[in-house]
């Protein structure tokens, strides 16, 4: 019998933290790259959020907190689901954790039996597999098509559906694709949910506030409200406020599961860092100029990047509405031939010879269960961008 368990031997290390990894280190050998993979915004947090992280340090809030946070952030969050959601929780019916990642976690580890069954839809984001495989669950992945912008077919849905099914994952808009679902493709899927009562929503809202062409956030739970007795809203400071590093994340949903998730939480990391707690008060009752700033540089960015890349003929690419990822059809290079005469099989040898031949970081379509593809994160500057998007068409061409 080995010391490990069986659980640790069926998830991967995750494999965007590996590129970016590469990526410092062929920076450190002398090599110039452009990395393309980061999974966060480049900008610094605003300095009113600082400020109230420092001062928190200085009034001494540096002790424990209630597992579900202080009562002050509680209110914030009940205040932000109110105003930017119209959804209505009270104190019991919230979590906050060390991020949305921790949230997530908490609620499959709550809820989840060994062969129970998460329904997620790909391309996913890269940590929701192997969640419910560390809690022992079953993967169910729903492919979402490029020809159907990525988005669920309620059908398929439907089929997929199981008397094991205990989750379905919603992520608009996306990580890695951006897609993001309109009031009448979330009321379809909500029908569908509605003859299945035994399903939980898990709806992950992290990239709601960057969202592009004054489209307008909608998630499940703001289309049908009947479903509130079953989903959780996961939503958290990462990316709309430039606190990736600051570790928090949120939920609201059923008093019941809440509850769970704080037992679990209390029994490992009891909860987030005081003072980012103090800090993402700030951050949610005060970045509205904030948030409209970085929509605008977003959206000049993503436009930037698909026209330039949209001009090369070898990809096939999917403009997004939200989010800081362009996910690229690379299906037209494979089985084409490099310099050295060897062969590009498969997306994980092209973005080694992206990182090899053109000092360009990208992440692989494997990585988010959808081959064939990369994901551009276009959370860089503008200078980065075109000189990375030319250097990837440069390379491309090359091959034969
Ligand atoms: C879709 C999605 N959900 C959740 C998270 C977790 O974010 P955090 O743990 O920083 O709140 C991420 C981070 O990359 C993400 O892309």
């Amino acid at each position: 019998m080995g010391f490990f368990s069986k659980r640790i031997s069926k998830i991967q290390p995750s494999v965007t933290i590996s590129i970016s990894a590469k990526a410092k280190s062929l920076k450190e050998k002398g090599k110039n790259i452009i990395n393309f993979s980061a999974g966060e915004p480049d900008f610094d947090t605003p300095d009113n959020i600082k400020n109230s992280g420092i001062q928190a340090i200085k009034d001494g809030k540096t002790k424990y907190t209630p597992v579900n946070g202080t009562e002050e952030l509680r209110n914030a969050i009940i205040k932000k689901f109110k105003k930017e959601n119209n959804l209505d929780f009270s104190h019991n019916e919230i979590t906050i954790g060390c991020g949305g990642k921790q949230v997530i976690y908490n609620a499959l580890l709550a809820t989840i039996d060994k062969g129970d069954e998460i329904i997620i839809p790909s391309p996913y984001w890269v940590s929701y597999p192997d969640m419910a495989l560390i809690v022992e669950g079953e993967p169910k992945v729903l492919e979402c098509s490029l020809e159907n912008n990525f988005k669920i077919n309620p059908q398929d849905l439907e089929k997929c559906i199981t008397n094991r099914t205990k989750w379905l994952i919603l992520n608009s808009p996306s990580n890695p694709t951006g897609t993001m679902y309109s009031e009448l493709e979330l009321m379809n899927i909500a029908k569908i949910l509605l003859k299945h009562p035994h399903v939980w929503i898990l709806s992950d809202d992290l990239y709601e506030h960057i969202v592009f062409n004054n489209l307008e956030f909608k998630n499940i739970l703001q289309i049908e409200n009947s479903l509130k007795s079953r989903t959780l809203v996961v939503n958290g400071v990462s990316k709309a406020y430039a606190m990736t590093g600051w570790r928090l994340g949120y939920a609201g949903g059923p008093k019941e599961l809440i509850s769970q998730m704080n037992i679990l939480q209390s029994q490992s990391t009891t909860h987030t860092s005081s003072i980012s707690q103090a800090a993402a008060i700030e951050a949610l009752n005060n970045s509205d100029e904030f948030i409209k700033k970085n929509k605008k540089i977003f959206q000049e960015r993503r436009n930037i990047v698909f026209s330039k890349l949209n001009n090369f003929d070898g990809f096939n690419i999917f403009l997004p509405q939200g989010a800081f990822y362009i996910y690229v059809c690379c299906n037209n290079l494979m089985n084409k031939k490099k310099n050295d005469g060897t062969l590009i099989n498969n997306d994980v040898e092209l973005t080694n010879y992206l990182m090899d031949e053109a000092g360009v970081a990208v992440v692989p379509g494997e990585a988010f269960g959808c081959s064939n593809y990369f994901r551009i994160s276009f959370a860089t500057s503008i200078p980065n961008l075109e000189e990375g998007c030319d250097k990837i068409i440069d390379a491309c061409k090359k091959l034969k």
